[in-house]
């Protein structure tokens, strides 16, 4: 059977582009596949936290796993710090890194951008961690060897590094380590925000996925729209209400949606039309997340079945590569 892995960092409350981009794809995926999910906790450090803040930022992604569908009988759910192999690997990946594409990875360079427009130093608030961010997200894939890797579009620079890394494996030391696909539903690949750039915490633009009903409805009704008149056509292709709404929506929904934008619908209505959809899919699982967060001894039990079960392929899997480049 084919392998799925993917990750979620522990920087905020899960939102709709995490759930679209990630969490939905990879469910459908672990139909089908070993399926290996977990929280990037170790990336979580990158960022200046507090350690009660990260223990229930991490809580709230397994959580959110679980209330959205995950079956810890069908996939292995565990959470990054407790695979101490996956920090091993990730040095002996830093030295087969040219300090080069670390540079160009993204997270990193938009620091650096921001820094310039605030005119910061260039390296304000940037650790080693943030630097070196790619390499120990190459080691979470690598040392599980999926086949495919369900992300947002956010993430391919990174899969593509993890790629790179591997084949360093490969040419370097004749390691026979899989180089993963990303797994991109294309349409959904850059899910917009409130303001219509792409959906994300460093934004603040998300719309978070376990609101209770009230303040969702809020949020929605904040997406920014333009000021044509209610009963003026309006362009679909362009709208991030019409966008969620394909999410959330069945096909015979979303048809009427789409005649209802040519013919003229007022904003006010798509958004109504929008909580509809999206609350009737987020009732159970607000719910069920409740439940799963203030049940921290069942999680914990979730998470170390997983920490056991990952462990069962990536401590063969650092032996192999210990052997192959002269550590063991
Ligand atoms: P993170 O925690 O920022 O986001 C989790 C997932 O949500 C996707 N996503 C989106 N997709 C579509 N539209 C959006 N607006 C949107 N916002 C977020 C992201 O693409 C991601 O798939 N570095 C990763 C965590 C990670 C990881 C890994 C992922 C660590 N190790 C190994 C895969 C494999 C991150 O920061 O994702």
């Amino acid at each position: 059977m084919k392998r799925s892995l993917t990750g979620i960092k522990p920087t905020g409350d899960i939102h709709l582009g995490n759930y679209i981009g990630a969490i939905k794809p990879a469910l459908q995926l672990a139909a089908n596949h070993e399926s290996y999910y977990f929280v990037a906790n170790g990336h979580g450090l990158t960022k200046p936290h507090q350690r009660e803040e990260l223990h229930a930022l991490t809580k709230g992604v397994v959580a959110s796993w679980l209330a959205l569908g995950l079956d810890p009988n069908q996939t292995t759910l565990y959470r990054q710090s407790d695979i101490p192999e996956v920090f091993e690997l990730s040095w002996i990946l830093a030295t087969l890194s040219p300090k080069g594409l670390m540079n160009r990875a993204h997270a990193y360079k938009a620091m650096v951008d921001e820094n310039e427009a605030n005119s910061r130093e260039l390296d304000a608030g940037i650790n080693m961690g943030l630097f070196t961010y790619p390499i120990l997200m190459a080691a979470d894939i690598l040392i599980i060897e999926p086949d495919v890797v369900p992300v947002g579009k956010d993430q391919i620079q990174h899969i593509e590094i993890a790629r790179d890394l591997g084949l360093a494996m490969r040419s370097q030391h004749g390691s026979t380590v899989k180089l993963p696909e990303p797994y991109l539903m294309e349409d959904v690949a850059v899910l917009p925000g409130l303001d219509g750039r792409k959906m994300s915490k460093s934004y603040g633009n998300t719309i978070p996925l376990f609101m209770e009903k009230d303040e969702l409805k809020k949020r929605i009704y904040k997406i920014k729209t333009n000021s044509l008149p209610p009963s003026a056509p309006k362009d679909s292709a362009t709208s991030t209400i019409y966008m969620l709404y394909k999410q959330f929506a069945t096909a015979e929904e979303v048809k009427a949606m789409e005649e209802a934008y040519q013919a003229g619908i007022s904003w006010g209505d798509a958004k109504g039309e929008l909580f509809r959809v999206a609350n009737r899919r987020l009732e159970e699982p607000r719910e069920l997340y409740k439940e799963w967060f203030s049940s921290p001894e069942k999680m914990e039990r979730v998470l170390k079945d997983g920490a056991e079960k990952a462990r069962q392929v990536s401590v063969p899997f650092l032996q192999t590569i210990k052997k192959e480049i002269g550590l063991a």
